[in-house]
């Protein structure tokens, strides 16, 4: 056993909205793990946060024509808030664009190199003339040499799933520019992958590592392991942990050949774990390291299947080939999720977006959750569908679950004022529950602590679907317990045997609360306000029912009064239904355009406070006073104006992307602050020589932060 738990979901990618495949894929499965082992009182961490780097980002900036940042803080802000509504409980969302992000990743880089893991080589590479930019991964498309789909990205093909060369495309072009790419000479840091290859197989099949055994193989889902083995397969070969890109992580800039080259994002996005570990232990004053450091420690990762031979093959080279890192027990990745009958594509509009769904069915998060879970693609692709949705919502959350939770309820407070009725032991019953029948009270009690039992053991082998199911099977047991006993007939005749048939249905409700949290945790929230009993905190509340309920007690005591009774859910009707199936098809029929220009902004709440500095990190920054004596637009370049700016000292050229905001007339003679030690960047072609800073409200509109009137131009600011 395991003395904590880091739990990890991809990170992902920050260039689009979530939608219900994400959700299913990599968050709703260890949302559920997590919270049921935190309920079981472990000591458990669960990590994730945005991967704001590669090209995923770059080219999603170009097509919306905005800088990458942008496009992060974008869709940073609206991931972290649908994952925050549909209830999956990070104990951290980061992001990689952090400073202790490419600190931390820099850093991790630099231990390998030191281990001699790299092999530094020249090698050929595509690059787009026209653009002037090498091509490595999405930016370079082709036909996938093994299934001949036209469209297969340089690093991966969507349709097949084969992670990809740029050089096993066939007829490879550029995504830039569309032309036909040259090969030209780079020199890029390989991780030796060839030379994990004996351990990482022993490591798959076997569980052992170094002759230590550190997970049971059998435990690993088969998809997992074939994925991995057919890889194995073919041997594994160097690769490039670099790339000649201008957004990502720095290679360290000490290395000779560094500039100009970022680390794979493959390489740092995994690393964002740890980070994100790191940012956790010091807003929590707290140690990371034992988190990855300790074999105590149970690492698991959440993931898609589309990021199985990184996780399973390339991130545990990496970890071991730092020295100090456990290696994951298990990384029970999903299948892919469809929707009515077809592929779930962004591309197409083929999606159910989170942010759409939050808005526009308010109050049903858990009606999704639920549908998510019980059509969870574990083993193979699962399919979503509207009616199925429907259906299922219907009969098993309205009929099922709220309908006993209800009918138990309104029968206390009619009958006891609310109050849970108190029974008589010794007492025998009219119609026949004599002392022999008393059994039946302590059986109905163990049969749902064996339940509750089976439930918890598929949670842990990663069977979220059977959990649930077992779930609904205390409640069926629920409405059986009142439908066999038909307590609303006997209430004149044999008012004892009412309050056992309550008193039991009330100890139902209660282990529901608990037992339904990983699952519907705001079902959970307004049953347990409805029972009177205490919100479910950072407790151990399903261990002490477990303890409760083999030592035979009650989870609600005699006496103990409810709040008002509700309907925990309620039946979706047709309308509904019908308005989402439309919607999907027009979106999807008008195409990508839509898709795009529907990309939702992110709510106009504040934004976040970025993470804690220390006063160095600050002191580091040289803020200048300075005024502003020319301005001119930059031309094919609608976002920019070409500033020159008199600091005092010496007048600066900067290019900001102030252009949509101020007219450069307006702003000649305007007194600003200015980033003065900022590294030079060229932007359009023009060097940039630090940076304007400006004050953005919720709305988006940018305004100058400016010293006092007359205040001499050069003085700095602290
Ligand atoms: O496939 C993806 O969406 C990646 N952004 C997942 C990264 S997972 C981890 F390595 F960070
Ligand atoms: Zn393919």
């Amino acid at each position: 056993m395991k003395k904590r738990y880091l739990v990890t979901s991809a990170l992902p990618y920050a260039n689009g909205p979530l939608h219900i495949g994400h959700l299913t894929g990599a968050y709703l499965p260890a949302d559920i793990y997590v919270s049921y082992l935190r309920l079981m009182g472990k000591d458990v961490v669960y990590v994730c946060g945005s991967d704001e780097h590669g090209a995923a980002i770059t080219i999603r900036a170009r097509k919306e024509g905005v800088t990458p940042r942008e496009i992060v803080d974008k869709y940073h802000a609206l991931i972290r808030d649908s994952f925050e509504k549909i209830g999956i409980a990070f104990d951290i969302y980061h992001r990689t664009s952090a400073p202790l992000h490419h600190q931390t990743s820099q850093d991790f880089f630099r231990k390998l190199l030191e281990n001699g893991q790299f092999d530094e080589k020249e090698s050929e590479q595509y690059f787009d003339e026209e653009a002037q930019q090498f091509l490595a991964d999405r930016y370079i498309i082709g036909t996938c040499p093994v299934c001949a789909n036209p469209d297969a990205y340089g690093d991966q093909c969507e349709k097949c799933g084969s992670t990809l060369s740029p050089t096993q495309l066939i007829n490879p072009r550029s995504t830039l520019s569309g032309s036909a790419p040259v090969l030209k000479p780079t020199t890029h840091w390989y991780l030796k992958l060839n030379e994990h290859e004996n351990w990482l197989r022993e490591w798959i099949n076997t569980g052992k590592a170094d002759g230590v055994q550190l997970h049971d193989p059998a435990a690993w889902k088969n998809h997992v392991v074939g994925q991995c083995n057919s890889w194995l397969e073919q041997g594994l070969q160097p690769r490039a942990m670099t790339r000649d890109l201008d957004w990502g992580v720095d290679v360290p800039p000490e290395l000779p050949g560094a500039k100009g080259k970022k680390l794979y994002v493959w390489l740092d996005a995994p690393i964002g774990y740890i980070s994100a570990t790191k940012q956790w232990a010091l807003d929590n004053h707290t140690d990371w390291e034992p988190y990855w450091k300790s074999e105590d420690t149970a690492l698991v990762h959440f993931i898609g299947k589309d990021n199985i031979v990184f996780h399973c093959l390339i991130f545990p080279a990496i970890l071991k080939a730092h020295g100090e890192f456990v290696l994951p027990v298990n990384v029970p990745a999903n299948q892919f999720m469809n929707l009515e009958g077809d592929k779930i594509s962004t591309s197409r509009n083929w999606a159910v977006w989170v942010h759409e769904y939050l808005e526009e069915l308010p109050g049903r998060e858990d009606e999704l959750r639920y549908n998510m879970i019980k059509n969870m693609p574990e083993q193979r692709d699962s399919e979503f569908t509207w009616k199925g949705f429907q259906e299922t919502t219907n009969t098993e959350l309205v009929g099922n679950l709220a309908g006993f939770l209800h009918r138990v309820q309104v029968l206390v407070h009619k009958n006891y004022t609310g109050v849970v009725p108190a029974f008589d032991i010794n007492r025998e019953f009219k119609s026949g529950w004599d002392a022999e029948k008393w059994a039946t009270f302590d059986t109905e009690v163990h049969q749902v602590h064996l339940k509750l039992e089976e439930m918890g053991r598929e949670i842990e082998r990663f069977n979220f679907r059977e959990a649930l199911r077992i779930l609904m099977e205390i409640s069926s047991a629920g409405n059986a317990l009142l439908q066999f006993n038909e307590p609303w007939k006997l209430v004149n005749d044999d008012p004892e045997l009412v309050k056992v048939v309550l008193n039991l249905g009330l100890q139902y409700a209660a282990v529901l609360s608990v037992a339904m949290q990983p699952f519907l945790p705001f079902a959970s929230a307004r049953l347990r306000s409805m029972l009177n009993l205490a919100p479910l905190a950072e407790d151990r509340a399903l261990l002490d029912i477990h303890n409760e309920l083999a030592e035979g007690n009650p989870i609600v005591r005699p006496n103990h009064a409810l709040n008002t009774a509700e309907h925990l859910f309620t039946r979706i009707p047709d309308e509904l239904i019908e308005a989402q199936i439309q919607k999907l098809q027009a979106t999807a029929a008008a195409g990508p355009a839509i898709a795009n220009a529907q990309a939702p902004a992110p709510e106009k709440t504040a934004m976040p406070l970025k993470e804690m500095i220390q006063y160095d990190d600050f002191a580091k920054l040289d803020i200048r006073t300075g005024t502003i004596l020319e301005a001119a637009k930059v031309e094919k370049a609608d976002k920019l104006l070409c500033l020159t700016v008199d600091l005092g000292f010496e007048k600066r050229t900067i290019v900001s992307g102030i252009a949509q905001h101020f007219s450069p007339e307006a702003i000649i003679g305007k007194q600003v602050l200015v980033l003065a030690n900022l590294a030079p960047r060229k932007m359009r072609g023009i060097e940039s020589e630090g940076m304007i800073l400006m004050a953005e409200d919720a709305e988006g509109k940018l305004g100058f932060v400016s010293p006092e009137s007359g205040w001499p131009a050069g003085s700095s600011v602290s």
